[in-house]
């Protein structure tokens, strides 16, 4: 590997090695990974120790740079970035999160400067070595990467502004092994690869404004991956969606200049039988509140309510291009959400297309209102499970804050398998609960049930709402409202929940 010519090579070390290193004197008494390396290059090692530049602090960096020694003994890299890994005698949750932290300031270094590609010796981050490990590890630096390379309007030519980010310098990761992980080693690049496609997908579709990325415009950028793709994409326009009796999903896009769409995309990478997982999201592309008006305040983030759609899409696609041997299904009720003399009226009363009648007490709470006819919708697939994906309430983002997504379910295997995605990828969710007790909330006298819950508990009336809809298949319902997107000087989409369902869908029996 170091005969091969890099403007950077990129190697761990851990605690051990580091004090074994620092603690010798002599360097012929020295063992351990750091000792070898400051043989290779002529003493740049210790020089950098002498320094005080090495340290066995998690996270640290030290650059050392080429000079004679190195070429007089052939080494092709200019430069050796060495990264700390830290005291890594943790448990795997913990080393995965230590092990983030680690690549991302090493990403970190080699973007910005001069540095345009590098080669990252993947084994040199993982003690026990597992192929399994170093794959999740190799996705991981992918998925940072992504999100360090990720630039608004590259994709999109009419969104060219002058930007003050300018495209990454460094441009080219390449991922070195030893020969027993090399299969591993090419898929977990492969699947790193195409879910940072995914991801940019989604965060484009987050970020473009809610004048470009309309319902018509998710439609079409979902029909433009089925060209690109194998993947089936079918979009619904009003007409049909009136004939299939979706009456609550209608009430929402009612007050609306843009028809609502009805998007579904299929990825049938498994046998012709086998049931699907099929995916739902939230696609909101402004929402006002309606009747209910919000108030001005950081409403031009109301763009983000669609970001459950721009998941599942991404999703989709990912699964697409990594060729998922699964049978996967996504569903969009795409609409905006905006008050006209044609709006819903809060008391309204409508039908959904299970047969509830709904009384709307708030037009606000319209989320639920699409997703619950989606929901009926995806019966006729039969599926393995049904995941929903949406930013459903702000009451999740008080509960659990920016760190974790919200997960309702009853079914246990489904929420397990959903946390472990999410610790997987450190795309993370909290489980929140679903009582029976929590429905009483939402009785009303005058429908089968009420759009809104009240306040206390908002984010469980709001799930409990939806699990009336799917009686008749495994659901989970992710509430991503405070993940997947930053406000403030960071503004933008995340590109979450990708991570997690890309992972989910891998970790599928
Ligand atoms: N899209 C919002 C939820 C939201 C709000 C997400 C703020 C992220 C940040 C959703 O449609 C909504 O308005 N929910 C209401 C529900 C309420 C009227 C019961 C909410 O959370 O206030
Ligand atoms: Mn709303
Ligand atoms: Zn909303």
């Amino acid at each position: 590997m170091l005969a091969q010519t890099t403007d950077c090579l990129v190697l761990g070390y851990s605690k051990a090695d580091f004090e074994g290193f620092a603690s010798s004197k002599g360097a012929k008494t020295k063992a351990g990974v750091l000792a070898e390396l400051d043989l290779l290059l002529g003493g740049s090692v210790s020089h950098a120790n002498v320094l005080g530049d090495l340290d066995s602090k998690q996270a640290s960096v030290c650059l050392l740079r080429a000079d004679k020694s190195w070429s007089a003994n052939a080494v092709k890299a200019k430069r050796v970035l060495l990264l700390s890994m830290g005291d890594l005698r943790l448990t795997a949750d913990q080393s995965l999160t230590a092990y983030s932290k680690v690549a991302r300031a090493g990403l970190k270094a080699l973007s910005g400067g001069s540095i345009e590609n590098a080669i990252w010796f993947a084994p040199s981050f993982t003690l026990s070595k597992t192929s399994e490990k170093i794959a999740q590890e190799v996705r991981l630096t992918i998925q940072y990467a992504g999100d360090q390379a990720y630039r608004f309007g590259v994709r999109q030519p009419a969104m060219k502004f002058k930007a003050k980010d300018k495209a990454d310098t460094f441009k080219h990761l390449i991922f070195a092994g030893n020969n027993a992980c090399a299969k591993e080693l090419k898929l977990a690049i492969e699947q790193g690869g195409a879910m940072v496609e995914g991801m940019n997908l989604a965060k484009d579709l987050g970020n473009l404004p809610p004048n470009i990325c309309t319902p018509t415009y998710l439609g079409k950028t979902a029909q433009g991956l089925a060209k690109k793709t194998a993947l089936k994409v079918e979009v619904l326009g009003l007409k049909q969606i009136e004939a299939l009796g979706m009456g609550s999903f209608l009430s929402v896009a009612k007050g609306s200049e843009t028809p609502p769409q009805f998007i579904v995309m299929r990825h049938q990478g498994g046998k012709a039988g086998e049931a699907p997982i099929v995916l739902v999201g939230k696609g909101i592309t402004f929402d006002t509140g309606g009747i209910s008006l919000k108030p001005g305040e950081a409403m031009d983030e109301m763009k983000y309510d669609m970001c459950g759609a721009a998941s599942v899409i991404g999703t989709l696609y990912s699964a697409a291009l990594m060729k998922l041997k699964r049978n996967v299904i996504g569903v969009v009720p795409t609409c905006e959400n905006m008050p006209s003399g044609r709006a819903t009226r809060p008391g309204d009363i409508v039908k959904s297309m299970s047969g509830q009648t709904i009384e709307i007490l708030n037009t606000d709470a319209e989320g639920r209102l699409i997703l619950c006819d989606a929901l009926t919708y995806v019966e006729r697939f039969k599926p393995k499970a049904v995941i929903d994906v949406a930013t459903l309430t702000g009451a999740c983002v008080i509960a659990l804050g920016h760190v974790h997504s919200g997960v309702f379910s009853d079914d246990e295997v489904l929420v397990d398998a959903l946390t472990k995605a999410g610790k997987d990828s450190l795309d993370t969710v909290w489980r929140l609960p679903l009582d029976a007790a929590y429905h009483e909330q939402l009785k009303s006298n005058f429908a089968d049930v009420a759009n809104i819950g009240g306040r206390p508990a908002g984010s469980v009336t709001a799930a409990c709402f939806l699990s009336r809809f799917t009686e008749k298949y495994k659901w989970a319902h992710l509430d991503i409202a405070g993940t997947a997107w930053k406000s403030g000087a960071a503004k933008g989409s995340t590109g979450r929940p990708v991570p997690l369902l890309v992972n989910f869908l891998l970790e599928q029996k």
